[in-house]
């Protein structure tokens, strides 16, 4: 008995030696073949019971397989500790302080959202306030007192959704109604931009939502002509995509303002010689005009005494442009992979 107590210590002392010494895995494995592995030595001394007098089989097994409990703590502690799983660390142990830590993910501001404040940011500059208005708004101030009486046939431009049991609240078209009640609420001078969302009953496709953003904005004061329009919204062309843009005004038709344009910049991609995406060199970006008189009778504004201009852009298109995004349905997925190259 004493003869077999003194091997045990002896190769309980070994193990802990070898799995200590150990510094991967494979080394920690290869030690412990050679203790508890099938021909190992914790093995040889269990296959020597037999030759043992009877009576001292029972304890002599008994130390041997408690021999083979602790060589296997020690090996499952070392694995542990080798995996970097260590117990918790005991006060005033030393630590590495220079090991990096857990990077949190941190969150973004949507592209449309950064748009959007990006362009108020350039109108700021030029001395225009932002105002905000409802989307659910009457159908006073998204078309009756924008020129488009029930009867007009450019209502159906402005098409929109009604809400259930009334006639007389609708999912604003544009922002344009909250500059309504932006002039009822106050007396020129008046320069103001609306960042909003706004709602037409369009199909979805790449360049088309039921539910878009816009950009409008209002100047109203004693003496404002086109040529101010003009200057202010180049201002703001150069400002957004760069001072090389340049921009062009082409005639066209809103009923709340009279004379009507539409502005196109120089083609931000090729420069202005054309290309797959200008198709002429020319792109355009926004509506504006001259505020018509009948939206100044509308609001009680004498327009013998005022003149102003308004406009109107939409944020996912100027966003699509800026970064060369082809597919407007991508702004409203929440697809990560999309989301956060911005
Ligand atoms: N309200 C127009 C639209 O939604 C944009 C616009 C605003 C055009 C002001 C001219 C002047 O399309």
């Amino acid at each position: 008995m004493g003869a077999l107590r003194e091997t045990i210590e002896s190769i309980r002392k070994a193990a802990a030696g070898a799995f200590a010494s150990a510094t991967d895995a494979a080394g920690l494995e290869s030690a412990r073949a050679v203790y508890l592995g099938r021909k190992g030595r914790i093995r040889d001394l269990m296959n020597l019971l037999p030759q043992l007098p009877p009576e001292e089989r029972p304890e002599s097994g008994k130390l041997i397989n408690e021999l083979k409990q602790e060589v296997t703590r020690l090996f499952d502690e070392r694995t542990a500790a080798l995996a970097g799983q260590t117990k918790p660390r005991a006060a005033g142990e030393a630590f590495d302080v220079t090991l990096p830590g857990i990077q949190p993910r941190l969150g973004r501001i949507h592209p449309l959202t950064r748009a959007m404040r990006e362009i108020v940011e350039v109108f700021s500059r030029i001395g225009f306030t932002a105002v905000y208005g409802p989307e659910a708004e009457s159908v006073r101030n998204n078309f009756e007192c924008l020129n488009m009486p029930l009867d007009h046939p450019s209502r159906d431009a402005f098409d929109t959704f009604f809400l259930k049991d009334r006639t007389d609240v609708v999912l604003r078209s544009h922002t344009s109604p909250v500059q309504i009640r932006a002039m009822e609420a106050a007396r020129p001078p008046l320069r103001l931009v609306v960042p909003g969302r706004t709602y037409r009953p369009d199909t979805v496709d790449a360049t088309h939502s039921f539910m878009f953003s816009q950009v409008e904005g209002l100047v109203v004061d004693a003496r404002i002509t086109m040529a101010d329009l003009k200057y202010c919204l180049d201002q703001f062309a150069k400002g957004y995509f760069g001072s090389q843009v340049r921009t062009r005004f082409r005639p066209h038709y809103f009923p709340f303002t009279e004379p009507s344009a539409e502005m196109d910049v120089s083609c931000i991609f090729c420069g202005g010689q054309g290309c797959r995406i200008c198709k002429k060199g020319w792109i355009e970006i926004l509506g504006c005009g001259m505020v018509h008189p009948n939206v100044f009778r509308a609001v009680g504004y004498d327009p013998e005494k005022y003149t102003g201009f308004a406009f109107g852009m939409g944020v996912e298109r100027i966003c699509m442009l800026k970064h060369g995004v082809t597919d407007m349905r991508l702004f409203f997925e929440n697809d990560l992979r999309f989301l956060e190259q911005f």
